[in-house]
């Protein structure tokens, strides 16, 4: 990894790992063994300041605890975290943004109350008027007006509840916001509202995020870097153009290839072949081989390292090999 970049974020050997055993006194009746879910099970990664870096995968490969690793939400099995300092050179506060802002909005609380807490809690203004200026700021940085201060996050629609988090997150004078989902729950228009505000902002305040989507297209539109995981690893890490372009990992190909052709949208698209695996008992060796074309002796036996092959990071014993 290059010093000489301004990183906001370092993961080095990131694990989180869930004891999923049944309660003890059924397995010890049953004498079962403890079970182990490696749900995040060594992620190194970095995220440059101002650039986005998305993570995809299919669901259940460790995307959403990842995430929670990086903003502090679960505490790290094993590895290690180090955030850079905020342009103040104050200790930074990443905040994550869900996918369902609902569930993540107090119901009782008017959003102007919402967006004050996190000034309060912090004490970022010195009186209350600053503390009512500054929302009412805020609420009108995300397309919503002051006058909204007074209304419940129930009189607003999904598109609107989004700005409110997003409003509540910038409160805390976040740099660093973990987007998880962002605007999955959304209708498509909504979807670009809310992407075309999250970029403004990244623009205007040189935010840093890293985004999680199903939605390829998005992500290849967001992104600076993207990671691709499996099962708890990051199996490719590439800049987003070079890994939309050329990918180099068996299971970012079978990814991309489930994404819709716009030249050719008649165009058979290859289903995405077999199904992860159980994540408590994963295959040995590279836990990709059950479902790779081009599996080899080794894949079954030997975990691959991760390897930087172009400029690009890829857990693969043939593109390691340039196979
Ligand atoms: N608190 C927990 N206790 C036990 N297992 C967990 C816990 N949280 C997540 N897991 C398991 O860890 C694995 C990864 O889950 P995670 O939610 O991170 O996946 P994901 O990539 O975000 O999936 P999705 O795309 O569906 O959101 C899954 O097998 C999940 O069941
Ligand atoms: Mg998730």
């Amino acid at each position: 990894m290059p010093h000489d970049q301004d990183y906001l974020l370092r993961a080095d050997d990131l694990a989180c790992w869930f004891d999923v055993s049944p309660p003890w006194l059924e397995r010890t009746l049953s004498r079962q063994p403890t079970q182990t879910l490696k749900a995040v099970d060594g992620v190194s990664l970095a995220v440059p300041r101002g650039s986005t870096l998305s993570i995809v995968g299919e669901s259940g490969c460790g995307k959403s605890t990842l995430a929670k690793l990086l903003v502090g939400l679960v505490a790290p099995t094993r590895g290690t975290l180090r955030y850079g300092r905020n342009r103040k050179g104050g200790t930074l506060h990443p905040q994550m943004i869900f996918q369902d802002p609902y569930a993540s909005l107090n119901p009782r609380w008017r959003v102007g109350n919402i967006v004050a807490e996190p000034i309060i809690t912090l004490g970022l203004r010195a009186s209350p008027a600053d503390t009512r200026r500054r929302v009412d700021e805020l609420l009108e940085l995300v397309g919503l007006s002051a006058s909204d201060a007074s209304r419940f996050p129930h009189e607003f629609s999904g598109g609107q509840r989004q700005r409110i988090s997003i409003a509540r997150a910038l409160a805390t004078e976040a740099e660093f916001l973990v987007c998880d989902e962002p605007t999955s729950a959304l209708d498509v228009s909504v979807q670009a509202q809310i992407l075309n505000l999250m970029g403004d902002l990244q623009k205007e305040f040189g935010l840093t995020y890293v985004f999680i989507s199903h939605n390829l297209s998005v992500v290849r539109h967001v992104s600076d870097r993207v990671a691709v995981m499996y099962l708890g690893r990051i199996v490719e890490q590439a800049a987003a153009d070079e890994l939309f372009e050329s990918p180099k990992h068996p299971y970012t190909k079978m990814l991309l290839d489930t994404i819709p052709d716009l030249d050719d949208p008649r165009r058979d698209r290859e289903p995405m072949a077999g199904e992860v695996p159980n994540p408590i008992m994963p295959p040995a060796g590279c836990t990709f081989h059950t479902r790779c074309g081009m599996v080899q002796e080794r894949c079954r036996s030997v975990v691959p390292e991760v390897a930087v092959v172009g400029g690009r990071e890829v857990r693969c014993h043939l593109v390691a090999a340039g196979v």
